[in-house]
């Protein structure tokens, strides 16, 4: 009936917004995934309809003491809901939901091993072992686009070294698109995934070398804050940083050839919700007697409450578990229509 140019462009996908994101429970949450993933997921559930798991298929990856998982998995719902994350308004559960699995072996189909083969984090953490790994080790990344385009998800809260994953998930909704879509493309089945990675707490460097990422396999403690740290830990932690004799300097370019003094910059900026420029702008000409006291100072009003809100909700495990069932019962009623509607698309007797 008109002749108009189409609203939306052919191929354009024109769902709703959905966020999601998630973390393993695979160890002690630190500074990094705080700055990293945490605090973007409690922003964001007052924008846009928020989907948070806890990753425990992935998890399973490298090996998992089963005695143990389950309460690893409460221990990150935890961290969640401490760090501001509301259960009534985001979706928060275990990502051993059926769907996921389901959805992830369609995809191991549609995703190439030559992607696969680009991929650094496997090469990382399989190491010189490659042929002890486990396959899931290797299918990991499509997994993790498998979590994503079940929700139909948009937007994707991350840090920078999820952002390979990110374009792996890209690449798989658009051969999906093209092999099974809709003829024509208007509109594209799944949506092409945003990282949302921006901001200073996109990659948090190690407390001891500012060249390797605050990680919870690193064999020292001092190189990260642990959410579970106490006041004195975290005011201890800051202060034994690794930094350098300079005052800090008055620019941006010069802090960069910095890496130490760049990463506690940096962490300043993220907890305060300012721009490195702007902690420059306060602290040039400095030395790290006075910055190190005031970044532990402002560490510890930031962090310890969350510890602590952690812990409250640990002593209440079946609350957690509450929380987690009726996250999962949600997650699987957003989830099933998708799975449904990619099995007819594929082609599968009876969808
Ligand atoms: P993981 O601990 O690998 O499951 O990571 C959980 C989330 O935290 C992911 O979004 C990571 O990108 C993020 N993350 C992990 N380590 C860091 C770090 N050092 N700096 C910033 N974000 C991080
Ligand atoms: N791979 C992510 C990590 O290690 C965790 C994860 C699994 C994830 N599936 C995801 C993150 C989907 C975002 C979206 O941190």
């Amino acid at each position: 009936m008109t002749d108009q140019a189409p609203a939306v462009a052919p191929g354009a996908y024109t769902g709703p917004s959905r966020v999601l994101s998630g973390v393993q429970p695979s160890g002690a949450l630190h500074l990094g995934n705080y700055l990293g993933a945490l605090v973007k997921f409690s922003r964001l559930q007052h924008e846009i309809d928020t989907f948070i798991f806890v990753a425990d298929l992935h998890a399973i990856t490298v090996w998992q003491d089963p005695a143990l998982l389950a309460q690893q998995t409460r221990e990150i719902a935890a961290a969640y809901i401490a760090s501001g994350l509301d259960p009534d308004k985001a979706t928060i559960f275990p990502q051993s939901v059926r769907e996921h699995a389901e959805l992830a072996w369609i995809f191991q189909c549609v995703a190439r091993l030559g992607w696969l083969d680009r991929m650094t984090q496997f090469k990382e953490k399989s190491g010189k072992h490659k042929e002890r790994s486990s396959v899931g080790l290797y299918t990991y990344p499509v997994l993790q686009a498998a979590d994503i385009l079940i929700y139909k998800a948009t937007h994707v809260p991350v840090g920078e070294d999820q952002k390979q994953h990110l374009e792996l998930t890209r690449d798989i909704a658009g051969k999906f698109n093209h092999d099974f879509g809709v003829p024509g493309g208007v509109p594209a089945f799944f949506p092409q995934p945003e990282p949302l990675i921006q901001g200073p707490g996109a990659r948090v460097m190690s407390l001891r070398d500012g060249s390797a990422k605050m990680s919870k396999s690193d064999p020292s403690d001092y190189s990260r804050i642990n959410l579970t740290d106490t006041a004195d830990d975290i005011a201890a932690k800051v202060r034994k940083a690794r930094t350098d004799p300079e005052p800090l300097p008055e620019t941006l370019e010069e802090l960069t050839a910095r890496a130490e003094a760049d990463n506690l910059v940096g962490i300043f900026a993220a907890l305060a919700g300012k721009t490195k420029a702007e902690v420059l702008a306060e602290y040039a000409g400095k030395g790290f007697g006075t910055f190190k006291p005031a970044l532990a100072e402002l560490a510890v009003e930031k962090l310890a409450p969350v510890g602590d809100r952690m812990r409250g909700l640990l002593a209440d495990p079946a609350e957690l578990d509450k929380i987690l069932a009726k996250g999962a019962a949600r997650a699987s009623e957003a989830a099933a229509p998708t799975l449904a509607e990619v099995k007819k698309l594929v082609g599968f007797w009876g969808a």
